[in-house]
């Protein structure tokens, strides 16, 4: 029985790209569904082209966002969903989905949190002049990139640094750490910490 990982996006889906190319169809893991909140999302066609299930789920087309929530999380689930990935997701998703999917469901972010959460973090980041950054993948909870952080990865940030390389930099470790997180996961590497169930623990031999 494969693991099975549903993956949500809003745009590139260079991320997506990373799933599809490091760990769809390996070690007993399938990427088996894509959702967008966006038509046209670069990512859509990304799926298309790996043959992988995939549909928009945008507000708009709903009374209202739990309306959407709840659809979308139909569909993952009518799609046996064991972990949801977002990739660029770009949209809050409400307190019943995240409660309906807590402990499977994860997002990757563009900054080594709790440090510049949410929208932009690359430029919060370079506006502050932090020195070093970094990319979190976390388990995701009721807040805005607040949930218990699965793997971290940093970088230095010379002085100056130009956005979009640190976007290019940024990006390069996201496309490993991303896939890793969830090789882990589905392997059952990861688990949390009894005594404290903010801190995760990841067995890399496992
Ligand atoms: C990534 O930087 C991710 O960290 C952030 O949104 C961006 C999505 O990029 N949450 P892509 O759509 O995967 O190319």
């Amino acid at each position: 029985m494969a693991f099975r990982v549903g993956v949500l996006i809003s745009g590139e889906g260079s991320n997506l790209q990373a799933l599809l190319d490091q760990v769809h169809g390996r070690d007993g893991i399938e990427v088996a569904c894509v959702a967008s909140s966006r038509a046209g999302a670069r990512g859509l066609e990304r799926a298309e082209a790996a043959g992988v299930d995939s549909a928009v789920f945008a507000k708009a087309d709903h009374p209202d966002r739990d309306a959407r929530d709840a659809a979308l999380g139909n569909w993952l689930d009518d799609h046996g969903i064991d972990l949801v990935v977002l990739a660029g997701f770009m949209e809050i998703l409400g307190g019943p989905f995240i409660r309906r999917f807590e402990g499977r469901l994860i997002n990757v972010h563009p900054s080594l949190l709790p440090a510049f959460p949410g929208v932009r973090a690359i430029e919060q980041a370079l506006d502050y002049g932090v020195q070093v950054s970094g990319v979190t993948v976390h388990y995701v909870d009721a807040g805005v990139d607040t949930g218990p952080v699965v793997l971290q990865e940093a970088f230095e940030l010379p002085y100056a640094r130009a956005v979009e390389d640190v976007e290019r930099v940024t990006h390069e470790i996201e496309h490993r750490l991303l896939p890793r997180a969830v090789r882990l996961i589905a392997t059952g590497a990861v688990s949390r910490d009894p005594s404290n169930a903010r801190v995760v623990r990841v067995d890399e031999s496992a």
